[in-house]
């Protein structure tokens, strides 16, 4: 008898079957064997929302829910948070490793000579309507940037999809910080090739009319911490999106863009923005119980609060909360904080909270450090794609060489009509 296995009895048939265990899972098409009869099709898993469903093998990232621990290729997130620098653990997360030197000093300057966009991109964002959202903007010319780089589409050519790499990573600071120069009507900045990569895109945020644009060193770091933070979380809906998409081998712009468009979801990257709408709907501390009183009795959601695989504080929140009183000593006390500390306060006590293991995400301080810092809610998921950039070309780098994957494509359970004839317009009644 195999150790390492499920033995199965069908009890239709009685028939059983030894199904091996790879890994902690089975895998799925192990079950098609299991039929009545020749005419049947074979046993399929039914798992709306992956809920327990490994899509792929990744040693990328590693996430412990329970324990609430996150590390990128083995190195704890809290470590590299204090120690690297973003571009350092964008090359930790693509290439396996942490740079040398030399390395380092070669990445920085591949990405740093792929910052500027083509002026017709400009052109091209300048077309949306004053008050257009800035996701959708990041988004759409994200996608756009397909158009101007045809030859992307060699996404089996390692060298080809290198360079992709570097344009998308040194790209999206500069379409983030367009899409807010846009919407307050201001023009657009050039890259500073001399800064780093948080203090560059500040430069094209902020300059106005100084020649040199110097970023305040506190709140350039805590940008790049917060960047280190959101670049990767193994298979996640946007996640998901960048290698379904890039499964079917569309270029890698197209998938960032559909990835973006995932994470602009309120479910997901676009939490921190309902965090902050939500701490501005509850107004002051003392009508905080009254609010959570109200999500008890199931109107709505505590934003930022409760995240499908952590049942327990999230590595990242504690991460941020340190990161948010470096800001506040520089920018002074955001007053939401003082709200959102009493939320969490409260929240942590109630047994609805405890029960449902539900604890403070990524997202619950992460818009409270945006706003000190200047942004505006609009511009949180666009602060969060930049960096998730890094972990999508990680994720569809390694779906592309993964000799396993093939297009994404799910199998349903039919639900609907059997095969019925044909019922012309005037026989369908009035
Ligand atoms: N506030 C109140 N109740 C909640 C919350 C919340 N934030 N989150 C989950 N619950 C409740 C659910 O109503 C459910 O209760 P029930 O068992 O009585 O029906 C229970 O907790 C389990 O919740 P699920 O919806 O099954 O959890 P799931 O894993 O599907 O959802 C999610 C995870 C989407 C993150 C959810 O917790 C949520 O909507 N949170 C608020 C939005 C948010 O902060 N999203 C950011 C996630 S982090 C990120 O994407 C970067």
């Amino acid at each position: 008898m195999e150790k390492n296995a499920l033995n199965i009895v069908d009890e239709r048939t009685q028939a059983s079957y030894v199904i091996p265990i790879y890994k902690r899972t089975v895998r799925a098409m192990d079950l098609r064997q299991i039929k009545t009869g020749a005419e049947d099709f074979g046993l399929m898993t039914y798992d709306p929302a992956f809920l327990n469903t490994a899509s792929c093998q990744s040693a990328i990232t590693y996430i412990d829910g329970d324990k609430g621990i996150l590390r990128y290729r083995g190195y704890p997130i809290d470590q590299l948070a204090e120690k690297c620098t973003f571009l350092e653990v964008a090359y930790l997360l693509l290439f396996g490793e942490l740079p040398t030197e030399s390395q380092l000093i070669d990445w920085i300057d591949n990405i740093t000579h792929h910052t500027m966009i083509h002026e017709t991109t400009k052109r091209f964002l300048e077309g949306f309507r004053y008050n257009a959202h800035p996701m959708g903007m990041f988004i759409s010319t994200v996608a756009a940037l397909s158009t101007v780089y045809p030859e992307s589409r060699n996404v089996h050519d390692a060298e080809v999809r290198l360079h992709q790499i570097h344009r998308l990573i040194g790209k999206v600071p500069t379409i983030a910080a367009y899409t807010y120069r846009h919407s307050l009507g201001f023009p657009y900045v050039y890259p500073d090739n001399d800064l780093g990569y948080a203090e560059n895109f500040m430069n094209m945020l902020w300059k106005m009319v100084e020649p040199k644009y110097h970023a305040n060193p506190v709140l350039a770091r805590a940008l790049d911490i917060l960047f280190i933070l959101h670049a990767d979380h193994e298979q996640n809906c946007s996640t998901n999106v960048m290698r379904a998409v890039g499964s079917a081998q569309a270029d890698p712009f197209l998938c960032t863009a559909a990835a973006a468009a995932a994470l602009s979801g309120p479910l997901h990257g676009g939490a921190n923005e309902e965090v902050l709408r939500m701490l501005a709907e509850i107004g002051s501390k003392d009508r905080v119980p009254a609010y959570i009183a109200n999500i008890k009795a199931g109107h709505g959601k505590l934003m930022g609060f409760g995240h499908r695989v952590y049942k327990n504080y999230d590595p990242r929140a504690k991460i941020i909360k340190w990161a948010a009183d470096q800001v506040f000593q520089t920018t002074g006390k955001n007053p939401k904080l003082e709200i959102a500390l009493e939320l969490e306060r409260i929240a942590l006590e109630d047994d609805y909270f405890i029960k449902r293991k539900l604890y403070p995400n990524v997202d619950f301080y992460s818009g409270i450090i945006y706003q000190a810092l200047g942004f505006k809610p609009e511009m949180f998921t666009v602060l969060f794609a930049i960096p998730r950039t890094v972990g999508w070309l990680a994720q569809w780098q390694e779906m592309l060489e993964d000799p396993e994957q093939k297009i994404a494509r799910p199998r349903q359970i039919y639900t609907g009509h059997d095969a019925r004839e044909f019922v012309p317009i005037e026989k369908r009644g009035v």
